[in-house]
């Protein structure tokens, strides 16, 4: 079925490439990713596109601007060579937290990156686990929205927690939670969290909504960042009675501080996916990575065109 069909990878997250091209049984196609001496991507495309179902996987993480570059230099170097599709495989969409404008002044870059990621003509967007759901909206191409909630489900039932909950670490994540809940057949507790727009990554956890008392926590988040989150919710949690936390999240955005703020959390299971590449000196004792490999392998099966 993957005949004719050529996985590209940019440089963000070639683990999940070679994963998924595995699953599908396809090898990554060749580019040469270099820089001219001022620093400029460079990317060579050195397979044969013309006629075939061509995909590039790029993760919009940190650095993102400079992967968001790969990402549309790529496909517009496959696109000038005559594919029969060109899709944008996305694992995690960086910027799609600035989805509003919170204050006067400021960008709405979430609708930015969907612009410029049409300019280079992709058919359709592969993408997982969306801060907001209402960013498809910014696309006026198509966009494939997968979730790697089934994974993370399957992660959380492995453990056999005795009386296990449901945590939403704020209101905008009461949806997640819920179906997560949903999912598990187990109840859900929400927290209220906020946030100082004058100071990046900062948040605070007012109060509890639901029962925790003897319970295991489970908080489950789009993305792990500083990990102040998590290291606030996990803290309130446990002040509130809870007997364990554990904390499932789609995006280990793992930025600044974040080993620190997870190790000296009272979490006892951080679990993630690899939508972004966790780089080895961020790991530590407690984390697991589980593979969205499966589920983007068949979300890129179903745009295969004959
Ligand atoms: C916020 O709305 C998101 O869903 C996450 O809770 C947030 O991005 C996590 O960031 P941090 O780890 O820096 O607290």
């Amino acid at each position: 079925m993957m005949k004719d069909s050529l996985l590209f990878s940019g440089s963000s997250n070639i683990p999940l490439a070679r994963r998924v091209a595995d699953k599908l049984h396809v090898a990554l196609g060749r580019v040469d990713l270099t820089r001219f001496a001022d620093g400029e991507i460079r990317p060579w495309i050195q397979d044969d596109v013309r006629g075939k179902n061509t995909y590039v996987l790029q993760s919009l993480s940190n650095p993102m601007d400079e992967h968001i570059m790969e990402l549309v230099l790529m496909g517009d170097a496959i696109r000038r060579s005559a594919p029969k599709s060109l899709i944008a495989v996305i694992p995690y969409m960086g910027y799609a937290r600035q989805d509003k404008q919170h204050r006067t002044g400021e960008p709405i870059s979430a609708r930015v990156i969907a612009k410029f990621i049409e300019i280079s003509k992709f058919n359709e967007v592969i993408t997982v686990d969306l801060h907001n759901e209402a960013i498809v909206g910014f696309f006026q191409i198509p966009v494939i929205h997968i979730s790697a909630l089934e994974v993370l489900a399957r992660s959380v039932q492995s453990l056999s927690l005795k009386h296990p909950v449901i945590v939403s670490p704020d209101v905008g994540g009461v949806k997640r939670a819920r179906n997560l809940a949903y999912r598990l057949d187990i109840q859900m507790v929400v927290m209220e969290k906020k946030r100082y727009l004058d100071r990046h990554d900062e948040s605070e956890h007012y109060q509890i909504i639901g029962d925790i008392k003897g319970k295991d926590a489970v908080i489950i988040d789009d993305i792990i960042s500083s990990g102040g989150t998590i290291a606030h919710g996990s803290s309130s949690l446990v002040r509130a009675g809870a007997s364990s936390v554990t904390v499932v999240a789609s995006h280990a955005v793992f930025s600044g501080l974040v080993k620190d703020n997870l190790t000296g959390a009272p979490v006892t299971n951080v679990i993630v996916t690899d939508t972004i590449a966790v780089p080895k000196e961020k790991y530590f004792d407690r984390l697991r990575v589980v593979s969205t490999a499966s589920v983007l392998a068949d979300a890129i099966l179903k745009t295969v065109r004959q």
